[in-house]
């Protein structure tokens, strides 16, 4: 059985709530701590409905009270990372805030205890260098929500230990994440890159009339993002030749190479017409007042492809 830890979330807002949930799933011990007194009972009510819905799905078998049991609030964040083997920072994205935080973690997290953040966009280095134990401090950056959308990207600051990624990874995948590893600092790491270099191509053909916002999402949702799901960018690749990517490549390089030699900027990226037009075509579908059900009907699709997603991992092994 894998060893039960201590772990802490600092911030418990969407993001630190995430976490713990999926930490105490997992069977570890959680401490939390916020700032703001009311965040954690809110985030334990929120919890308890969640996993109420995951356990229907089958995603994991103790009892949702013996999870919620693990979960304790902590009275400030030295209470909350005493004795702790794993602390996530989930506080606003603010780097003062990130620098204080990660200084206070530094000085109040016993030495072998590894420090991630949550962080989405600030380069990482710019609050967890210059600490005594930035070598222990690592960017752990999940996508929302997290416990359906299992992908974690680990960014390497120039002081990361090797060893910090390997604890890191090997505790992300045992709570179920699957770990990236950001080898060097660059703004928007890589998830957040592939997807703006989408919404960029994406804009630029809606605003010369290409085509409808409706339609790439038609494009993504029947086309590209069935195929991604599944495979990924580059096995999609792999097989849509008989002789695998090589052979793809040969085959279609010269297309492929003269389009992406075309694919341009788009100079004022969010310009407000082009915003109003394209959110004009989603307010048709789903008015305004309905996009908090919408959210909840996205959260329980998500849900189920995880179970699909878990069953395809039991088949191949
Ligand atoms: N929401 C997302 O989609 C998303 C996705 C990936 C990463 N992130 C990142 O996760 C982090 C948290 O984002 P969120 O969406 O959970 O924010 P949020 O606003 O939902 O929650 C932040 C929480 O941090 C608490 N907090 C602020 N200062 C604190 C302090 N000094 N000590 C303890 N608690 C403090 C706040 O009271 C609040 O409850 C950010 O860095 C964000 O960029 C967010």
């Amino acid at each position: 059985m894998t060893k039960k830890l201590i772990t802490a979330c600092i911030g418990a807002g969407n993001i630190g709530r995430a976490w713990a949930m999926m930490f105490a799933r997992a069977g570890h011990e959680v401490r939390l701590f916020d700032q703001n007194a009311d965040a954690p009972p809110a985030a334990l009510a929120l919890m308890r409905g969640l996993l109420a819905d995951q356990k229907a799905l089958g995603l994991f078998d103790d009892e949702v009270e013996a999870v919620l049991a693990r979960i304790k609030v902590a009275p400030s964040l030295e209470a909350a990372v005493k004795n702790a083997d794993y602390v996530q920072e989930c506080v606003y994205e603010d780097l003062e805030l990130k620098r204080r935080v990660f200084q206070a973690l530094d000085r109040a997290a016993p030495e072998g205890a590894i420090l991630a953040s949550s962080v989405s966009s600030i380069p990482v280095s710019q609050f967890m260098e210059n600490l005594a134990g930035s070598r222990r401090c690592i960017g752990a950056h999940p996508i929302n929500p997290p416990h359906l959308l299992p992908v974690t990207e680990l960014i390497m600051s120039p002081s990361t230990a090797p060893a910090t990624y390997e604890r890191a990874a090997a505790f992300l995948t045992s709570v179920g994440q699957v770990p990236v590893r950001i080898n060097k600092e660059i703004f928007g790491f890589a998830l957040n890159r592939l997807q703006f270099a989408i919404v960029n191509e994406a804009l630029h053909l809606i605003e010369q009339g290409y085509i409808s916002a409706t339609d790439v999402d038609n494009i993504m949702k029947f086309g590209l993002g069935r195929r991604w799901a599944i495979m990924g960018l580059f096995e999609a690749g792999h097989l849509n030749a008989n002789g695998g990517l090589r052979d793809y490549y040969t085959k279609f390089g010269e297309t492929i190479r003269s389009l992406m030699q075309e694919l341009v900027l788009t100079p004022n990226p969010l310009g407000p017409a082009l915003v109003d037009e394209i959110a004009g075509e989603l307010e048709k579908t789903t008015p305004i007042d309905q996009v908090v059900a919408r959210q909840a009907w996205r959260d329980r699709q998500l849900a189920a492809l995880m179970t699909h997603f878990e069953s395809m991992k039991t088949k191949v092994g």
